[in-house]
Order: C-alpha cells, then structure tokens, then sequence
C-alpha cells in the first residue's frame, strides 16, 4: 500500500518552467500549492539512472532531503520507435546547453529515415519522496506519431512535433486542457492521486 500524502504543500523537484507550471496545475484540485526546486534555490542533482523511474527518484530525493519537504519530481521524455527509444531519458540533452527544442525536433527529423515509421510516445515517471527517503513511482505514457514541420507555439519541448493517437492537432496546438487530459503526465498523475492523495477514493 502506497503511503499517503497529507500535506498543503510540495516542492516540484524540477527546474524546467514547463513542467512546474503542468504540475501546479494537477495538483491544485487536490488542494495543495507547490514550491519549486529552482525558486528554493535547490541544486540539481546529476541523472545518472537509466530508467526515467531512476531518474525521477534521484530528483525527488534530492529536493526532499534538502528541503526537509516532500517532493515531487518529474523524468520524462519522447521515446521514437525508429531511434530505439531514443532521445528517451536524453530528451533534454538533445536540445543542447541551450534547451533549443527546435534544434531538438530537427535533430529527430533527420535522423529519422524517409520511409521510417514515424510512431512516438512521451513517458513519464513522477516520484514522490519524503524527507525520510520513502518514495513512491508512478509511470504513464501516451502514444502517438511525430509530424513535420512542427506546428504550433503552446506547451514545451517537443510538444509541437507530436500528435497524439486518434488526434489530428499537436499538443502544441492543443488547448492546454485537452493536453492535460491525455497527456503522459496526466496518466502517471492519475495513479499517484489514486495511490497517495488523501481525498483519491
Ligand atoms: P527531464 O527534465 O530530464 O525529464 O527532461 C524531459 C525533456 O523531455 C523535456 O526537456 C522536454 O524536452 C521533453 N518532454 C517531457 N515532457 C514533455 C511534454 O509534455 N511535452 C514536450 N516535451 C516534453
């Protein structure tokens, strides 16, 4: 049995805006307000995992032992069929120092063969931890196909090369509550409320 989470407040053990800002966003129906890593001025831990579950551990125990809070960490990605899952837990690296996601998307682009199979999914695992080091990890994915060129100025990341299966717009182009809805953020989410919220069912 997960533990639960009885708490007002969580720090989201990430540094990327986008994200921060997806996170608030789920959680604030049940309730709870967040901090980020960044604004408490936390380090960022190196990612050293293989896994995106290993990655979001060390994230989240990070900023729970230093903040003496619990935490919340995001690892995700989009994994391309044809580049063997690639970029997957690289997905930020391949944007560069300089977290150019347009240079990301090109770089998938051409990496791709013509006649590839154009078939993506974003993974997500979010970890929560505890000032203590227990820690519970939730995954969720979404499917879908990569098109080019990218379309669309909403969201983040490689949100406007992909689209979502049975969708027709990118999650750039999406409403950002439509996004919210299927996203594979939105799916781990859905089994940590479950598990750890204390007003989930
Ligand atoms: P992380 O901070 O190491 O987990 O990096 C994840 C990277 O994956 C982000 O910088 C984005 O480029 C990409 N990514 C993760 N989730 C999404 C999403 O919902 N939309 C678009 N890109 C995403």
């Amino acid at each position: 049995m997960a533990r639960r989470f009885r708490g007002r407040r969580i720090v989201v053990a990430s540094h990327n805006a986008g994200k921060v800002g997806e996170i608030a966003d789920l959680l604030a129906p049940h309730g709870i307000d967040i901090v980020s890593a960044g604004g408490l001025g936390l380090p960022e831990p190196e990612e050293t995992g293989t896994t995106f579950g290993e990655n979001a551990a060390i994230k989240a125990l990070a900023s729970a032992s230093a903040s003496g809070e619990a935490a919340l960490s995001d690892d995700s990605g989009l994994a391309v069929a044809a580049l063997g899952g690639e970029p997957g837990i690289h997905s930020a690296r391949w944007g560069g120092p300089r977290r150019d996601f347009g240079l990301a998307m090109q770089r998938i682009e051409d990496a791709l063969p013509p006649d590839a199979a154009r078939d993506a999914s974003f993974v997500c695992a979010l970890a929560l931890a505890w000032p203590d080091d227990h820690i519970e990890i939730f995954e969720g994915r979404v499917d879908g196909h990569l098109v080019w060129p990218p379309r669309g100025t909403r969201g983040f990341g490689y949100d406007p090369m992909f689209v979502p299966r049975d969708g027709a717009l990118t999650f750039g182009e999406m409403d950002p509550g439509a996004k919210h809805a299927i996203s594979h953020r939105a799916d781990a989410f859905g089994k940590l409320a479950a598990a750890c919220f204390a007003d989930a069912p």
